[in-house]
């Protein structure tokens, strides 16, 4: 069962290269952060040469503790710096499993009002240059820094995992439909529903009934559902550095769902098999830099990748 539609409808990269993935939803406790992070990881370990950029718009800090490499060094850019130089070229920083992130600034006060305009992030997308990825994990709202997300994004994912985010999920397709009608750019994803959770009626389990209503409602479904997973409450909650799924979690079947779904995703990203990434051949032009310090090149994420790979693995 799968209603996104096929590799012919991605959409074109931005003119910075980019391809952009919001995950979003205004029902706290989803899955957000969980999928965009660990999709992340999926797209990096799927296609080892496409760049990968996670920029985490709330205040949680979960993104920093998940790819960080080391501790915060004076002069490091941060997401606020990406919004006043209007590029993330300066703040991206390489981390965890080769995944780059930007990242969060000590707090969001002042972001706001720099986001009024929902273009905002958009233009900085454009202007960033990054022929990969960019996955955008959105705060449990639709204010400003969501919108500007939302308008930016190639894909949104809108992960449903009961009734009340069904309903919250409204909301997005109805903002992305006065902002730019006819997109229809947004799918959903059911996760964290539990296959034993009987209800009365005539789809006798959440997961189905939830499906019935997203069809229903005419939203595009995602064909891969991820699956409410004690793993995985382990993983985010038992360290202060989440661990990630795809190196954690094997032989469960949220690590096969994941895999599926990034697949999935790459593909309507226009990044699938049918259409193979082609690296560009100068990457020398993306260098992530630090004030006072020698620029770490792109070619250096390799060898760190493994290494962090190795260290996984031990
Ligand atoms: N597939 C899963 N199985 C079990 N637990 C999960 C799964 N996905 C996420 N969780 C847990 O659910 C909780 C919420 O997950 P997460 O932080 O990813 O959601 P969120 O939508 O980003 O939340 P917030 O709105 O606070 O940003 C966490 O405790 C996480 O460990
Ligand atoms: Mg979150």
């Amino acid at each position: 069962m799968t209603t996104v539609p096929a590799v012919a409808a991605a959409t074109p990269p931005s003119a910075g290269g980019a391809r952009v993935l919001t995950v979003s939803s205004n029902k706290g406790g989803v899955g957000k952060t969980t999928v965009a992070s660990n999709l992340a990881i999926y797209f990096r370990a799927l296609r080892e040469e496409l760049p990968v950029l996670v920029v985490g718009l709330d205040d949680q800090h979960t993104i920093d503790r998940m790819f960080a490499l080391r501790e915060p060094r004076p002069g490091d850019g941060n997401l606020k710096h990406g919004f006043s130089e209007r590029s993330f070229d300066r703040v991206a920083q390489l981390g965890q499993y080769g995944v780059h992130f930007v990242p969060s600034p000590p707090d969001l006060i002042g972001l706001k009002a720099r986001a009024e305009d929902i273009g905002t992030l958009r233009r900085i997308v454009d202007r960033t240059v990054w022929d990969g990825v960019i996955l955008f994990d959105t705060k449990s709202d639709l204010e400003a820094l969501t919108q500007n997300a939302l308008v930016a994004a190639d894909r949104v994912l809108v992960p449903v995992s009961d009734w009340a985010s069904l309903e919250e999920a409204t909301k997005i397709f109805g903002f992305l439909e006065r902002v730019r009608p006819g997109a229809h750019k947004a799918r959903v994803l059911l996760t964290l529903a539990d296959l034993r959770t009987r209800i009365d009626g005539p789809a006798s389990d959440l997961r189905s009934r939830l499906e019935t209503e997203v069809k229903a409602r005419g939203w595009p479904l995602h064909g891969t559902m991820l699956s409410r997973s004690p793993r995985v409450e382990a993983l985010n909650s038992a360290t202060e550095r989440p661990l990630s799924i795809l190196h954690h979690a094997r032989g469960t079947p949220i690590h096969r769902q994941l895999k599926d779904l990034a697949e999935e995703v790459l593909g309507d990203l226009g990044l699938g098999a049918q259409t193979p990434y082609a690296p560009p051949p100068a990457p020398a032009r993306r260098v992530v830099v630090s004030r006072g310090r020698e620029p770490e090149r792109v070619a250096d994420w390799k060898e760190l990748f493994m290494r962090s790979l190795r260290r996984i693995q031990r």
